[in-house]
C-alpha cells in the first residue's frame, strides 16, 4: 500500500481545485498531469477504498470504483486490488453489486440518500452496507486492466478471488434483470445507469409522478456542495426518491418488473458493459484453468440483443428502451455510442457510430471530447449533469471502442482532447462542452483515475516509479 500520509501533506501545495491563469495552463507537462492525478487519489483514499469526490460522493460507488481501480492500478496495482475488493465486500447474496457501499463513519446528514433510506434486508455480519440497486457493470473489464499492470502469482490469486463473484454480478443482472426474456439487462432506476439525469429517460420517466412531496421532510445533500444548476432539478430528483422507495418497499425484488415497476429501461451503455464484462471474464477464466467459451457465447448473445433491440437506423445510433411500452427513446445520447466498446459489433454500425460521434450533433474533435448529449437538441444544456456535460469515463469508453475496430487516428484525436481538457481546466467532474471549463466537484476520482490510464500508455513516468 502506498504512504497515504506523506501523499497528504504533499498534495496540500499541488492546486488542483484551483484553475491557474491561463498562461500557466497550457504549460503543465504530462508529468505535471501525471502528479496530480496522484493527489487526486490519494487525497480521496478513504481506509479501505477511494471516495469519487471528498465533498459530493463521500462514499464508494460502484462504477466509479472500476474506472479507479483502472487508475490506480497504472501507480499502485495493490490498492487497485484492494479497492475492488472493498466493494465485492458488500455484494449480495443474489449477486447483486450495490451502486454505494456505505463508510460508517460518514454520518447519515452527509449524504443522501444513506443507508437510513436504502433499509437494505439482507445485512451480513461483518459486511459494509450498500443499497439495493447496482451500477454498470465494468468491473471484469477493471479486474482484467489490473492484471494486465502487474501479472503474477499474487495477481493470478486476485483473479481467483474475484472470478466467482464477477461471474455472480453477471448471472443476477442476465437472469433477474432480464425483464422480457431478450437478453438484456434492464435498470429500474436512473442511478443505475449511472447517467442519473440523461436525457435518455425522460420518456420511461415521464410515466412517474414528480411529487415534490417526497422530499419534504428529507434533504438534497448534492445541492447543499454544488451548484443547484449543475444537478438535477427537484422534479427528476422527486422522480428518483420514488422510484427507490418503490423498489425498496417491493423488497427489492425483481419477479414481474415491467407489470409491477414504474421503470424499466434498456440502457445501450448498460448493456454494453454487460457484453464487455463476459470478454474480459473469458480471458481471465482463460488464466486461471475456467471454460473462457461460456462467457463468448454470452457476450455475442449480449451484443446481438443490443444490436438488435436498441438500433435506430434514423439516428445511426444505439437508444435506449422503455420495457413497458416497447418504445426507444427518441433521444440522441451519448449511452447510444458507447457500444462501440463490443468487438462482435457488425462493421456498417461501427462505421455509423464514428460518423454519429463526430457530427455536429456530439462534436468528438481535435479541441474537444464527446458530449453526453446531442449538441443540437433543444433542451442541450451545457451544465448540468448528464444532459450536454463532457464526462471523461464516457470517452474513456468510446476511445476503447475506436482502437477496437481500428480507427487508431480517431482514437489518438480523442485522447489529446481529453488531455488538454484535464490540463487546461483539472480534474474536474465533468467539463462545460464548448468552454472546457470545469464543472460538478473538483478533485474527481475517475477523472484522475483515467487520464493516469492514458498517460500511462505513453510519455507518463512508468508505474509505481517515483514521480519527479
Ligand atoms: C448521486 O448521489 O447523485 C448519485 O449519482 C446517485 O448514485
Amino acid at each position: 500500500m502506498s504512504s497515504i500520509s506523506t501523499a497528504h501533506t504533499a498534495i496540500a501545495s499541488i492546486p488542483v481545485t484551483d484553475r491557474p491563469p491561463a498562461g500557466q495552463l497550457t504549460e503543465r507537462t504530462p508529468a505535471d498531469l501525471w502528479h496530480m492525478a496522484r493527489a487526486v487519489l490519494d487525497a480521496n483514499w478513504s481506509r479501505n477504498h477511494t471516495v469519487p469526490s471528498r465533498t459530493l460522493y463521500p462514499h464508494q460507488w460502484s462504477w466509479d470504483a472500476a474506472f479507479i481501480a483502472i487508475g490506480l492500478a497504472r501507480i499502485d496495482p495493490d490498492r487497485a486490488w484492494h479497492d475492488l475488493r472493498s466493494l465485492f465486500l458488500a455484494q449480495w447474496p443474489d449477486g447483486r453489486v450495490p451502486h454505494i457501499v456505505f463508510d460508517p463513519d460518514v454520518a447519515e446528514r452527509d449524504y443522501f440518500p444513506g443507508p437510513g433510506f436504502w433499509q437494505v434486508p439482507l445485512r451480513r455480519p461483518g459486511h459494509p452496507d450498500g443499497t439495493g440497486i447496482v451500477q454498470p457493470p465494468a468491473h471484469a473489464l477493471a479486474v482484467w486492466e489490473i492484471y494486465q499492470r502487474a501479472p503474477g502469482p499474487q495477481a493470478e490469486a486476485e483473479l481467483r478471488w474475484f472470478y466467482p463473484r464477477l461471474v455472480a454480478a453477471q448471472d443476477y443482472l442476465s437472469s433477474c434483470r432480464d425483464a422480457t426474456g431478450d437478453g438484456l439487462a434492464s435498470i429500474v432506476h436512473p442511478w443505475e445507469s449511472g447517467l442519473d439525469n440523461s436525457p435518455a429517460w425522460d420518456a420511461a420517466l415521464a410515466a412517474v409522478p414528480a411529487d415534490l412531496g417526497v422530499l419534504v421532510g428529507r434533504q438534497r445533500h448534492d445541492n447543499r456542495v454544488a451548484a443547484a444548476a449543475h444537478r438535477p432539478t427537484d422534479e427528476d430528483y422527486a422522480r428518483f426518491v420514488a422510484l427507490a422507495l418503490a423498489y425498496r418497499d417491493g423488497g427489492y425484488r425483481d419477479d414481474e418488473l415491467a407489470a409491477r415497476h414504474d421503470f424499466v429501461v434498456e440502457c445501450p451503455t448498460f448493456n454494453a458493459l454487460l457484453a464487455a464484462a463476459e470478454h474480459a471474464l473469458a480471458r481471465i477464466a482463460a488464466v486461471i484453468g475456467a471454460d473462457p467459451a461460456v462467457h463468448l457465447d454470452r457476450a455475442a448473445r449480449i451484443t446481438r440483443a443490443v444490436d438488435d433491440q436498441l438500433w435506430n437506423p434514423q439516428t445511426g445510433m444505439y437508444h435506449a428502451r422503455d420495457v413497458r411500452t416497447g418504445r426507444l427513446s427518441p433521444a440522441r445520447c451519448v449511452s447510444g455510442l458507447v457500444p462501440l466498446i463490443l468487438p462482435g459489433l457488425p462493421p456498417d454500425r461501427v462505421a455509423a457510430l464514428v460518423a454519429t460521434a463526430e457530427s455536429h450533433r456530439f462534436g468528438l474533435s481535435a479541441s474537444m471530447p464527446v458530449a453526453s448529449y446531442d449538441r443540437s437538441a433543444a433542451d442541450f444544456d451545457p451544465v448540468r449533469y448528464w444532459r450536454g456535460p463532457v464526462w471523461i469515463n464516457i470517452n474513456w469508453l468510446l476511445r476503447r471502442g475506436l482502437r477496437e475496430h481500428g480507427h487508431l487516428d480517431q482514437a489518438e484525436t480523442l485522447r489529446d482532447a481529453m488531455l488538454e481538457l484535464v490540463r487546461r481546466s483539472g480534474y474536474y467532474e465533468y467539463f462545460h462542452p464548448e468552454t472546457g471549463d470545469g464543472v460538478g466537484s473538483a478533485a474527481f476520482s475517475w477523472t484522475a483515475a483515467l487520464v493516469l490510464d492514458l498517460l500511462g500508455e505513453g510519455e507518463a513516468p512508468p508505474v509505481s516509479g517515483p514521480v519527479d
